[in-house]
């Protein structure tokens, strides 16, 4: 009997060393979200999907959780609210904290200079104190989400849904701040978080 489990025992360790793809056929936490956003949330394969690198987790949490109650609607990409509203609350706080923990880079767009001069300065009038850059040792603590090194296309994308209803203005402040840029002003901004 012993001898036998003992086999048994050392066939199973063998199995496990020599087949570490039997490890590997569980589910990982990215699956799901990894062919828009990348294992590292900075989403190269996809260029229309938000880069979330380096989001802090509590913005992950609630930006997703928005989506799952409806205050953010994905008519562009339902895949994405369809997805987040069959994961379970524990695997969110897991991705969460996964993606939040990833190194944020520069969007390496192409940026017009004397744009993005142009667009820090109204960012520092109206948005800065509540979108701080993803390395400020407060941005986890600020009610904004950092916008520096996110593509322009998504930002573009979501000015644009905040003013058309797609997304509730979860602030008024936001709100009473984004009545006061016109277009020309947003692509100085989009310029300016390029040259994160
Ligand atoms: C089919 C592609 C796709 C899949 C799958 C997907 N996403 Fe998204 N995600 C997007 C797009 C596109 C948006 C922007 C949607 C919008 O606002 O309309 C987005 C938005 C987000 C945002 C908000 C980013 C921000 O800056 O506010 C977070 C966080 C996020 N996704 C996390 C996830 C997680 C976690 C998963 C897996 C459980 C996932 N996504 C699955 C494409 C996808
Ligand atoms: C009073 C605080 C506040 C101010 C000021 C503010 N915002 Fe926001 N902003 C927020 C909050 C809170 C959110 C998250 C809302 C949500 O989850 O949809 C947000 C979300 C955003 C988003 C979506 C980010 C993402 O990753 O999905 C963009 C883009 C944005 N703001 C741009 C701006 C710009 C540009 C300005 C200045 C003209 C500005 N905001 C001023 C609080 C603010």
């Amino acid at each position: 009997m012993r001898t036998i489990s003992t086999i048994h025992r050392y066939s199973f360790v063998a199995l496990c060393v020599l087949l570490p793809g039997l490890a590997a056929s569980e589910p990982a936490l990215t699956t799901g979200c990894q062919d828009c956003h990348g294992v590292d949330g900075l989403a190269a394969e996809n260029l229309d999907a938000p880069v979330i690198a380096g989001m802090p987790a509590v913005h992950i949490e609630e930006a997703i959780y928005a989506y799952r109650d409806g205050a953010r609607q994905c008519r562009y990409e339902p895949l994405m609210c369809e997805t987040v509203l069959h994961t379970s609350d524990e695997r969110i706080a897991n991705l969460a904290e996964h993606y939040a923990a990833q190194k944020r880079d520069s969007s390496k767009e192409d940026y017009d200079e004397a744009l993005a001069a142009r667009g820090e300065k109204i960012h520092a009038k109206l948005c800065s104190q509540c979108h701080l850059k993803p390395d400020d040792p407060a941005v986890a603590d600020a009610l904004g989400i950092p916008l520096h090194g996110q593509r322009g296309v998504y930002l573009r994308y979501a000015l644009q849904s905040y003013q058309d209803g797609r997304r509730e203005n979860l602030l008024d402040a936001m709100a009473e701040k984004l009545k006061q840029v016109d277009s020309d002003d947003i692509e100085a901004l989009v310029n300016y978080y390029a040259s994160y």
